[in-house]
């Protein structure tokens, strides 16, 4: 069962906390076996695709080229010897996975905890495959905000006044120059939110992902891996 919200925003104990761990890690393993030699792959944002790339660089694997959603994921995939590419020379991809902040019933995603969600939605759309690795505690039974926004500079404060309730987060600049902020208020209809945050002029991506961006889901918990459809069906 999907905790409610004051469960899922308490801070989780140390014993919790090792628990979510070894399911992010569950996660990402149960998706490492979908590369296979000379596919194109992107690679998400965060703690459960750092686990992803160890469990890739475990495997020896031929002609796989990577696209990398942040500077982060590019550097730790460099470093574990994973060949990345620019999105742009790969074009469409076979593959791509990544995690999530929050997965609602409908399989609405909230991403961009990590700030990398517009980046991640464009390689989300070019994957013929999106699939979401992610640990229970993520499933929740509505989604809430803070929903993460990108938005350009330029007209930041009049952009901020048309978003009430939103809010600068404290962070650098997106790789695209950009600022980051939360959207704050009500998440009562995902599609209607998702549409008038990207018909807000100034607004260069949100991160709600809609259910047709998503192949499927990979939920690890206490009781092993499940696997739920998302509403893009495989390219
Ligand atoms: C980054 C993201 C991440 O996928 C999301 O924040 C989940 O991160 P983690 O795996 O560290 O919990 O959207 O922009």
């Amino acid at each position: 069962m999907a905790p409610d919200r004051a469960t899922a925003r308490r801070k989780p104990t140390l014993s919790e906390q090792s628990a979510i761990e070894t399911h992010k890690r569950a996660a990402a393993e149960a998706a490492a076996p979908m590369v296979e030699d000379g596919m194109r792959v992107g690679l998400g944002t965060g703690s459960t695709v750092a686990y992803l790339l160890l469990a890739l660089a475990a495997r020896e694997l031929r002609d796989v080229r990577y696209v990398a959603t942040s500077p982060a994921t590019e550097q730790d995939a460099r470093e574990l010897g994973l060949a990345v590419h620019g999105l742009n020379e790969l074009g469409v991809l076979d593959l791509a996975i990544d995690g999530a902040d929050q997965i609602d019933p409908e399989g609405w995603l909230i991403k961009g905890g990590g700030a990398a969600h517009t980046r991640e939605k464009i390689v989300a759309r070019c994957a013929q495959r999106f699939v979401v690795i992610a640990s229970a505690e993520k499933v929740v039974s509505a989604l809430s905000a803070p929903v993460p926004l990108e938005i350009l500079r330029f007209g930041v404060q009049s952009t901020l006044e048309a978003l009430i309730p939103a809010q600068l987060r404290k962070v650098p600049l997106s790789p695209d120059g950009n600022l980051i902020a939360d959207y704050l208020g009500a998440v009562e209809d995902p599609r209607r939110l998702s549409a008038w945050l990207s018909g807000t002029p100034g607004v260069v991506e949100h991160g709600l992902f809609a259910p047709e961006l998503v192949s499927y889901i990979l939920i690890a918990g206490a009781g092993g891996v499940e696997r739920r459809e998302g509403g893009k069906s495989d390219g």
